[in-house]
């Protein structure tokens, strides 16, 4: 997945494109391009890395012109190179593209049987030779790029360029997301309306199949069949300054600081000022058989707690899935039943895929997103934001525990639609979600502590994270954390499956961190652990008071969380777990934001 731009300005376009691409940086950043056409003559530049290089080498060779499209890589053909740098050229077409063209070894034999040979391994260069090749047979740009895009299987958002053409660009999209934007006399495209917000806040969203041909004067939208499209234009409201680091050292840190904030705003919209549920008026559960969750990664892993709640709290039967194994598993879905889609982005192309594969199998197709403009949202019957504000660190982190909040709301919800709550159980439960944010600024003090111990983390080659019940899946979380910004080997077990194998791997140099408030399963969870204390493995307890006086003896480390009502500890516990990778990461000197490897937002296969 990559982020591409384009703009048909009125100002010098590198500027802009490179701002623009600054904000997209969160789709991929192992190179950056930008391409403009100036006095008629389209030229480029490309530099390996991350964006920063990009605008060096913009400072010794500038590039000039008001018109121009831009691209932040991450890598799916080739590696990171400059010669497999977008935008990529052929004669007079120059393109940036977002996504995967499946046919492209194909298209590329037929094109160096006319002599097209591509020089990059990328699959994007076949696209600008295919355009070449239909320009030279006396196609006019547009004509050419109708052709490519006819040619081309798979996913893509594309935006071209021509030599000789300073107002024209030409947008496609087929399962990744494009939108256009609207200035006064000028035109933008964005892979999203973020990186579009600094120019405009008018936006037009090609649908699927949807391909435009963009002027100063305005964009001519046409659908798969080639028919005039109209497209509403949405008026956006993005708030750029929340896209500051805002005095922290990295946008993570930030982004962990701001959890009780924005679990409160959440809180706060979706319950009343008495203190009782608010939730859209869709949000009815009665006649529900059963949901079926669906996300990647640590949005999956806020389904997984959920799925305690949604069964204990309203038995609820409810299944998950990961997103990129959903649809191919074909599994058979009840029409009385809801399928529910969690992801940060929103554009996630294998939650996107599940939810296309779930439509007219299901009652309803509900989504918990934080993006609410997203392409996940707006394919939904019901979509409910979850209201963390834009999230920047490629760890997801307060987006997973308002994605938390959100979904134990929906749960109390379905308790009583269902008549397994009383109001009065349904009232202490919600008590419980407001109290959350002052007992996470309690364990957010815990920083300066958890820094100290990162320290001796920083020495691991492997970490254990254990949890029983909806701790359990915070102990993947908690391993996912670590293994992404500190490339440290981490996994997470319920730890009652420790000594079903991976006890094996303790040993007096494996730090096993241990999540366990003072609830029912303590100690079972508190057997397990001295199961690793018995082979010398180096305990982290992480508990409330009463749990560390009990279990704490002869363990490596403890950190004491506030009490906190058993069902919810997974949303408080997350702090520590973040803080832990945060620090971890730091202390090994790593790109905490951007860390090696890794995208923001997935949006290929
Ligand atoms: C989390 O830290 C990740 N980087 C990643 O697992 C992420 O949660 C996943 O890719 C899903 O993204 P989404 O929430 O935007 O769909």
């Amino acid at each position: 997945m990559c982020g591409i731009v384009g703009v048909l300005g009125n100002h010098e376009a590198a500027p802009l494109l490179v701002e623009a691409l600054k904000r997209l940086e969160y789709r991929g950043y192992d190179s950056a391009g930008i391409a403009t056409v100036n006095k008629g003559r389209l030229d480029r530049r490309r530099a390996v890395g991350k964006l920063v290089n990009l605008s060096d080498l913009l400072v010794h060779e500038p590039l000039a012109g008001k018109a121009g499209i831009g691209h932040t890589r991450w890598a799916t053909h080739g590696a990171a190179t400059v010669t497999n740098a977008h935008p990529h050229r052929a004669g007079p077409v120059a393109v940036v593209h977002n996504g995967i063209i499946e046919n492209f070894r194909e298209l590329r034999e037929e094109l160096a049987t006319h002599g097209l040979v591509q020089e990059s391994q990328t699959d994007t260069e076949t696209v600008a030779l295919l355009a070449q090749m239909y320009m030279s047979r006396g196609m006019t740009p547009v004509e050419a790029a109708r052709a490519t895009l006819g040619r081309l299987h798979g996913a893509f958002a594309l935006c071209f360029l021509f030599d000789g053409h300073d107002d024209l660009m030409i947008a496609a999209r087929k399962g990744s997301p494009l939108a256009i934007g609207h200035g006064k006399g000028e035109m933008f495209v964005g892979s999203d309306a973020i990186a579009l917000a600094p120019m405009t806040d008018r936006i037009t969203y090609l649908e699927e199949g949807d391909w435009a041909v963009i002027t100063r004067s305005g964009a001519e939208i046409f659908d798969a069949e080639d028919r005039r499209a109209n497209r509403a234009e949405t008026r956006i409201q993005i708030d750029a300054a929340r896209i500051e680091k805002g005095g922290y050292k990295h946008f993570m840190a930030k982004e962990i600081a701001e959890q009780p904030v924005v679990i409160a705003d959440a809180l706060k919209h979706y319950t009343t000022p008495e203190g009782g549920l608010r939730l859209p008026e869709g949000v009815d559960f009665k006649g529900v058989d059963r949901i079926t969750m669906v996300a990647c990664g640590t949005a999956s892993y806020a389904c997984h707690v959920a799925k305690y709640w949604f069964e204990q709290i309203a038995g609820l039967p409810a299944e998950i899935d990961i997103a990129s194994e959903f649809r191919y598993r074909e599994p058979p879905l009840s029409g009385q039943s809801w399928a529910v889609f969690v992801s940060q982005s929103g554009e996630t192309a294998d939650t996107l895929a599940a939810l296309r594969y779930a439509r007219d199998k299901v009652a309803r197709i509900v989504s918990v997103v934080n993006v609410p403009t997203s392409s996940i949202a707006r394919e939904s019957d019901l979509s409910l934001p979850i209201l963390a504000g834009v999230e920047v660190g490629v760890a997801s982190t307060k987006a997973f525990t308002c994605q938390l909040t959100v979904l134990a709301l929906m749960a109390v919800k379905a308790g009583l639609d269902r008549g397994r709550l009383t109001a009065e159980q349904a009232a202490a439960h919600l008590g419980s979600l407001r109290n959350l944010p002052g007992l996470m600024n309690h364990a957010l003090g815990l920083s300066g502590v958890i820094a100290e111990v990162a320290e001796e983390l920083a020495e691991a080659q492997d970490v254990l994270f254990l949890g029983r019940g909806a701790m359990y899946p915070l102990a993947l979380e908690g391993a996912l954390k670590l293994k992404e910004i500190s490339y440290i080997h981490a996994e997470g077990y319920a730890s009652g499956e420790l000594k079903h194998g991976p006890i094996a791997l303790i040993d007096a140099r494996v730090p096993v961190i241990v999540l366990a408030p003072r609830d029912g399963l303590f100690d079972k969870t508190v057997s397990n652990m001295q199961e690793v204390m018995a082979r010398h493995g180096k305990v982290l307890l992480i508990s409330d008071a009463a749990g560390v006086e009990e279990a704490g003896a002869g363990v490596w480390k403890t950190l004491v969380l506030p009490e906190v009502e058993a069902a919810f500890a997974p949303i408080l516990y997350a702090v520590p777990a973040q803080l832990l990778a945060y620090h971890t990461a730091i202390a090994k000197g790593t790109d905490v934001d951007q860390p090696r490897n890794l995208a923001k937002s997935v949006t290929v296969e």
